[in-house]
């Protein structure tokens, strides 16, 4: 799904990258943006949060967080790299720089790059428990087994810190590995045969959902708006979602935008990347529900809900075991690209900022990041009762992990986006805008009104309802 490394290719051998390199082809960028949006915020995040926010009134309100909010701001990021040609720091300081703009800007950039570095630290524990089912599913221990027994497997996994510790050391020396070398055509060729797998396992996943004889109300439970299930918290986590879904806010899409040849449609490219993670989700969501029904299971399991209900589904198909292993790798491939472009832009900050080099900058913050995860990794079993804010109504209940996920994905995210959205839309000039979308003009002052008023607008007021 990617070539998330474009650093690779800096100072490389095509004509166009005298000092910078470019992207390869218009596709090795979708495919890029692609691997970084499709992970397991698509798989395991999205289901999990439908299904703790009630359903289909928290579908329509995320399909429409996707559209109006976070399309217009993909479009944003994606300029302002291509635009500033630096990693997003720098972009965002050089574009304030020569049009003479205030430097404050550069905070956008600043909370996105910490942002991503305090995911990732989390996000590697998740890709830690995709890469145990692996093996559990090989070794064929899912074959055959009821709800509870399933239920037994994950919550021993999250029990013993030890094996998750393991997990999550072994999925983020993988990034690690990856993000220091560069990738070269190889990935992004095997990008192209993988990402098209996943969907078919998810297509076949969907199949055997349509065999349980609950198809119908995991499709209503979906698409059925219900809004008394919603509240405004709800439209908060699917605002922040929204963003964390699509890699935004994370000034992830300013890198890559940076690397993006001038005779390439942003807006295009853009609805491409969005329009294929939307698919995912829901074909996660399609999968998923009617296995939730059909075994009483509970649809607000929380974080554990794609591993307690995919095993019941490869445990009783034919060649289950083949299948679930399957998944499982290509669940732990859409993780592994999404979280190698967490670790870029924390790279790139360290390389620029404190000169060191490539090799020293991925493995410094990658000991930091996987440092920071143990503490995820003990909320879940040691520190389960640990909860630091819980004096506070809204915190209630959450423990690290859960303040971790919140703090990044429902505030610094979109606050992120709105700076981004109120950069582009109220700072950056008209010409330099029209110049890098080359949209026609009924196009441009259709998402020029967008990020003017509607996105910022649409954030704040979701923002100040929950401070409220
Ligand atoms: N979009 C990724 C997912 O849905 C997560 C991610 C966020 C990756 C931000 C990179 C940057 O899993």
């Amino acid at each position: 799904m990617n070539n998330p490394s474009p650093a690779s290719q800096r100072g490389g051998d095509s004509e166009a990258s005298i000092k910078r390199g470019l992207w390869s082809s218009r596709m090795a960028f979708v495919l890029a943006a692609t691997g970084s949006a499709v992970g397991l915020g698509n798989i395991w995040k999205f289901p999990y949060v439908t299904g703790e926010n009630g359903g289909g009134a928290f579908v329509l309100v995320y399909l429409f967080c996707i559209a109006a909010v976070g399309l217009p701001i993909m479009m944003a990021e994606i300029l302002i790299g291509r635009r500033g040609g630096a990693s997003p720091i720098r972009s965002m300081g050089q574009i304030t720089r020569r049009d003479g703009h205030h430097r404050a800007w550069g905070l956008a950039a600043v909370i996105g790059v910490l942002a991503a570095f305090l995911i990732l630290s989390f996000y590697s524990m998740i890709g830690g428990w995709a890469v145990s089912y692996i093996s559990t599913s090989a070794t064929g221990q899912l074959t055959g087994l009821s709800a509870d027994a399933i239920g037994e497997i994950f919550s021993g996994l999250l029990g013993n810190p030890w094996a998750l510790l393991g997990w999550h050391t072994l999925f983020m020396a993988l990034v690690v590995f990856v993000v220091i070398r560069g990738l070269r055509g190889g990935l992004e060729r095997a990008v192209t045969i993988l990402m098209p797998a996943l969907f078919v396992l998810l297509l076949i996943v969907v199949g055997y959902a349509m065999t349980t004889g609950h198809f119908g109300e995991g499709v209503a439970f979906l698409f059925q708006p219900d809004f008394s299930g919603l509240t405004t918290a709800g439209v908060l986590v699917a605002l922040g979602h929204a963003f964390f879904t699509l890699s935004l806010g994370m000034a992830v899409m300013m890198a890559y935008g940076s690397y993006l040849s001038k005779n390439v449609s942003i807006a295009k490219t853009s609805i491409v990347v969005s329009v294929m993670d939307t698919g995912v989700a829901l074909l996660a969501g399609l999968a998923i529900f009617p296995i939730v029904f059909a075994n009483g299971l509970e649809p607000g399991a929380g974080p554990g809900l794609i591993f307690q209900t995919l095993p019941l589904a490869f445990g009783q198909m034919p060649w289950g075991s083949l299948f679930g292993t399957l998944f499982f790798i290509l669940l732990t491939f859409a993780a592994w690209t999404s979280a190698i472009s967490l670790l870029e832009p924390v790279v790139e900050w360290l390389e620029e900022k404190k000169g060191m080099s490539r090799g020293k900058s991925t493995i410094g913050a990658g000991i930091a990041c996987w440092l920071l995860g143990i503490v995820s990794i003990l909320s879940l079993n040691v520190w389960s009762d640990v909860t630091p804010l819980g004096m506070f109504a809204m915190f209630e209940g959450k423990t690290i992990f859960d303040l971790l996920d919140f703090v990044t994905a429902s505030v610094m995210l979109p606050l992120a986006g709105l700076l981004v959205a109120l950069f582009a839309g109220w700072i950056m000039t008209r010409e330099a805008l029209q110049n890098e979308l080359a949209m026609s003009a009924r196009s441009f002052s259709l998402w020029y009104g967008i990020i003017r008023y509607v996105t910022p607008v649409a954030v704040a007021v979701v923002f100040i309802y929950n401070l409220l």
